[in-house]
């Protein structure tokens, strides 16, 4: 592939470029972020989505943020720093590498001697945002490698919305698996859910999988059942937008029935996420913040109504799965099966993120 998720151009005083993700498959168009603001917006408007990539942005827009900064008033950027963190916290709730991603800027501040150089700090913020970025393509492959493993030659291989090199600094998590599997010369035919109401697997996971040249068939998100039952999926494979201490996992609505589908016909199901992704301060999935989206989502396609005026909406933008139902995560360490507390503190344990994360807001 010749494109680039996210890129960053020039140096402290540079910008940051996305693809629009709002805009494909219609359009190949990249966005330009300037500020701070536009990164919130872009976020928010899922023109960047997915949740390595929004860490990623978002450790970009710090750098965005700091720019105006006078260079004598290393103060100013200590106050300026923990307002725009805090302000791109604000930008979506429930993928937790957004959180990291921030963590990790405030500390490069933080860590820094009393009397650094306000340039000194904005280049080593702007070194920060490019090691996240620079770590996610090295981390992608790693999970790639490691859940090749699990899919079998000639397998169907089911996934829901985008956790693809859109999603990623570039190759994505539960699709860095299938294109490994290709790169090994597996033969396997992927079933793409629509994923409603965005369409992201429509939109951005087809246009991956066809690009690459590996067969994909899409579905809407109501006939998964019915693909199990003849016998076409041998594996399901999702990405994660936080997984709490015990194995639960916040997806992209409707990984969870599509986990309790995969139950019902003893088919394996598999979570593909960097550690980043793990929020261990979580028992369980429970308190996950589950963002609600705007009822024009539900009500409208492609911009066109297609429910009536006055009628009732529920449209939450994630749900959590169950450890129970997972038959295993895959990390860049590795595999973690079965999953459960223990196996999962021995492999994400030793990682550290957010002691003192920003507050998360209430969904809105
Ligand atoms: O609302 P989105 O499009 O940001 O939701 C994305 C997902 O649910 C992905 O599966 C998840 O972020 C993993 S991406 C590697």
């Amino acid at each position: 592939v010749t494109w680039q998720t996210l890129q960053w151009i020039g140096g402290p005083d540079g910008h940051l470029t996305c693809i629009d993700q709002t805009r494909l498959p219609a359009e190949l168009v990249l966005h330009e972020c300037r500020t701070a603001e536009a990164v919130w917006e872009a976020i928010r408007q899922l023109r960047v989505r997915g949740a390595p990539a929004i860490g990623i942005a978002a450790a970009y827009g710090v750098v965005l943020g700091v720019q105006a900064v006078a260079d004598d008033d290393p103060a100013a950027l200590r106050r300026r720093l923990d307002e725009v963190l805090a302000y791109l916290a604000t930008s979506r709730p429930t993928a937790v590498n957004l959180f990291w991603a921030l963590e990790r800027m405030r500390q490069v501040v933080q860590t820094a001697p009393p009397q650094t150089p306000v340039s000194a700090l904005k280049e080593a913020l702007l070194r920060e945002a490019r090691a996240i970025h620079d770590q996610d393509r090295v981390l992608c492959r790693a999970i790639g490698r490691h859940g090749a493993e699990l899919i079998a030659d000639e397998s169907g291989v089911l996934t829901h919305c985008n956790a693809g090199g859109l999603a990623t600094a570039e190759y994505g998590t539960a699709l860095a698996i299938l294109f490994t599997c290709q790169d090994q010369g597996k033969r396997l035919h992927v079933y793409v859910d629509e994923t409603r109401p965005l369409l992201q697997g429509a939109r951005l996971t087809a246009w991956e999988l066809v690009q690459r040249g590996i067969p994909t068939t899409l579905i809407c998100d109501n006939m998964a059942a019915q693909l199990m039952r003849e016998g076409k999926v041998q594996a399901v494979v999702v990405g994660a937008d936080r997984i709490a201490a015990n194995g639960d996992v916040a997806n992209k609505i409707g990984t969870y029935g599509l986990a309790v589908l995969a139950r019902a016909h003893g088919i394996p199901f598999y979570v593909a996420a960097p550690l980043s992704s793990f929020d261990l301060a979580l028992a369980s999935g429970d308190p996950i913040p589950i963002e609600q989206r705007p009822a024009e989502e539900v009500t409208h396609l492609a911009g066109q109504r297609i429910a009536p005026q006055g009628v009732a909406v529920y449209n939450p933008a994630f749900d959590v799965t169950p450890a129970h139902l997972i038959t295993a995560l895959v990390t860049e360490r590795g595999i973690i099966r079965p999953v459960e507390r223990a196996a999962i503190a021995a492999q994400v344990g030793s990682h550290a993120p957010s002691p003192a994360r920003p507050a998360e807001p209430a969904a809105r």
